[in-house]
C-alpha cells in the first residue's frame, strides 16, 4: 500500500522533530534524518551500529538548489544532473561551509542525490517544503544486505522505537545502491568512481566525455567500499560457471547443505534435494532488482553455504559483481576447500 499524503506529512513532521524515517528509493530503502540536524544524524549511526566518520548521502527534492549544499560545482556535475537526476547517481562535491560536517563524517565534501521514487520525492518535497535535505544510508544494520522491501527494514530493526516511521513504497526498482561519482577533486584527479551501480562508467563517459577513474586507496573512505559488506549471515561463495559442477559434487559428497543462485542452466543440480535454488534472470536490470531479496531468502534457508554463480564480467554488470564480491569476501578459502 502506497502511503497517502497524511502518512507523508507525518513522516516529514517526524524528520522535522529530529526523528528517523525509513523510506523507499528506486535503489534501496533509506534510513533518513534531517541532514542539517547533527543530533538526528548521530541517531542514524547509533541505530545502524555504523562507525561514525562514514559520510552519508544527502537526498534532495527535485529542483532543489544544489548550490545551497555544495560549492565550486563543476560543469560536469551540471551535465550529469541534467542527464541522470532524478535517479541512481550520487555526486560527491565540495561541501558548502554552512552545512554541518556531521553528515559528511567530518569530510569537507558532501554526497548528493535526487531519488526518482515517487514516495521519496513526496517526502522530500513535503519536508521543509522541498528545501531540506534528508541524510540517508541504506536502512540496514551496518554490513548487512541492503533492504529492497519495507519488510526487510522491519526485519532489520524490529520494533525499535528509535525508528519513528517506515514508509512502504513496494519493491525498489533498481535493487542495488546508487553509483557514486566523486567530482570533489576533479581538477587534480578527474572524476572518480567510488561505487559502481546501474549508471555505469560508460553512461557517465557518454555525458562527460571521459571514463571515470576507479577509486584508489587515497579516495575518501566509503563504507560501501569496505571489502566485507552487503553480506548475509550465511557464507556466500562466488563460483565461476565452469566450476559449478565440481563444487556441487563436492558439496554433495561432503553432505554440506547449500543454497544456490544461478542463471545458466544446471541440469544436474535440479535433481538434487540438497540444494535450495533460485534461478536468476539473464538481464542485469532484472538480476539487480532481485539480488538482495534473493540473498535474504537464501540466508533464511538454514543452509551452511550460499553458492552464487559468477555473473558475466562486463561493464554493465560492474555494480552487481561489486556487491557479490563484497558479500563473498570472507569465503575465498572456503572455495579452495570446496574445490580442493
Ligand atoms: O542508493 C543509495 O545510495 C542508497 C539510497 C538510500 O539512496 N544509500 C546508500 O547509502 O547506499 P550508504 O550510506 O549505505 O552508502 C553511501 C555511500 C557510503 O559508502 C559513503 O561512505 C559514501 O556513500 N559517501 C557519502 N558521502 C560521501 C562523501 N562526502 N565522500 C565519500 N563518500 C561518501
Ligand atoms: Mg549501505
Amino acid at each position: 500500500m502506497v502511503p497517502d499524503s497524511n502518512e507523508i506529512h507525518l513522516a516529514a513532521d517526524a524528520l522535522g522533530k529530529g526523528q528517523l524515517v525509513a523510506f523507499p528509493t528506486e535503489t534501496v530503502y533509506g534510513l533518513g534524518a534531517d541532514a542539517e540536524n547533527p543530533d538526528a544524524v548521530a541517531a542514524i549511526y547509533a541505530l545502524k551500529g555504523r562507525p561514525s566518520g562514514h559520510p552519508l548521502i544527502v537526498h534532495l527534492a527535485p529542483g532543489a538548489d544544489i548550490a545551497y549544499w555544495a560549492e565550486a560545482i563543476p560543469e560536469e556535475a551540471r551535465k550529469l544532473i541534467d542527464a541522470f537526476w532524478p535517479g541512481p547517481l550520487t555526486l560527491i562535491l565540495k561541501r558548502a561551509a554552512h552545512i554541518p560536517s556531521a553528515v559528511a563524517g567530518g569530510q569537507d565534501t558532501i554526497g548528493l542525490r535526487c531519488p526518482s521514487h515517487p514516495v521519496a520525492q513526496a517526502l522530500l518535497l513535503t519536508f521543509k517544503a522541498g528545501k531540506g535535505g534528508v541524510a540517508a544510508p541504506s536502512a540496514n544494520l551496518f554490513g548487512h544486505v541492503s533492504p529492497t522491501l519495507a519488510r526487510h527494514v522491519r526485519d532489520e530493526f524490529g520494533n525499535d522505537t528509535r525508528l519513528a516511521v517506515v514508509l512502504d513504497g513496494g519493491q525498489s526498482e533498481v535493487g542495488i545502491e546508487s553509483t557514486i561519482l566523486d567530482l570533489s577533486r576533479i581538477d587534480t584527479h578527474g572524476p572518480v568512481l567510488l561505487r559502481p551501480g546501474k549508471i555505469s562508467a560508460t553512461d557517465i563517459a557518454r555525458v562527460t566525455g571521459r571514463i571515470p577513474a576507479k577509486a584508489d586507496s587515497t579516495a575518501p573512505r566509503a563504507s560501501g567500499t569496505l571489502l566485507s559488506h552487503y553480506a548475509p549471515d550465511t557464507p556466500v561463495v562466488l563460483v565461476a560457471t565452469s566450476q559449478m559442477a565440481e563444487v556441487f559434487s563436492t558439496l554433495k559428497k561432503k553432505g554440506i547443505p547449500a543454497a544456490v543462485m544461478h542463471y545458466s542452466s544446471l541440469p544436474d543440480v535440479s535433481k538434487e534435494h540438497l540444494f535450495t535454488r533460485i534461478v536468476m534472470p539473464l538481464s542485469v536490470e532484472a538480476y539487480s532488482h532481485e539480488l538482495y531479496a534473493c540473498l535474504r531468502r537464501l540466508d533464511e534457508a538454514g543452509v551452511d553455504v550460499i553458492i552464487v554463480e559468477h555473473p558475466p564480467e562486463d561493464i554493465a554488470w560492474d555494480g552487481v559483481n561489486d556487491r557479490l564480491r563484497r558479500a563473498a569476501h570472507d569465503t575465498k578459502d572456503m572455495l579452495e576447500k570446496l574445490l580442493g
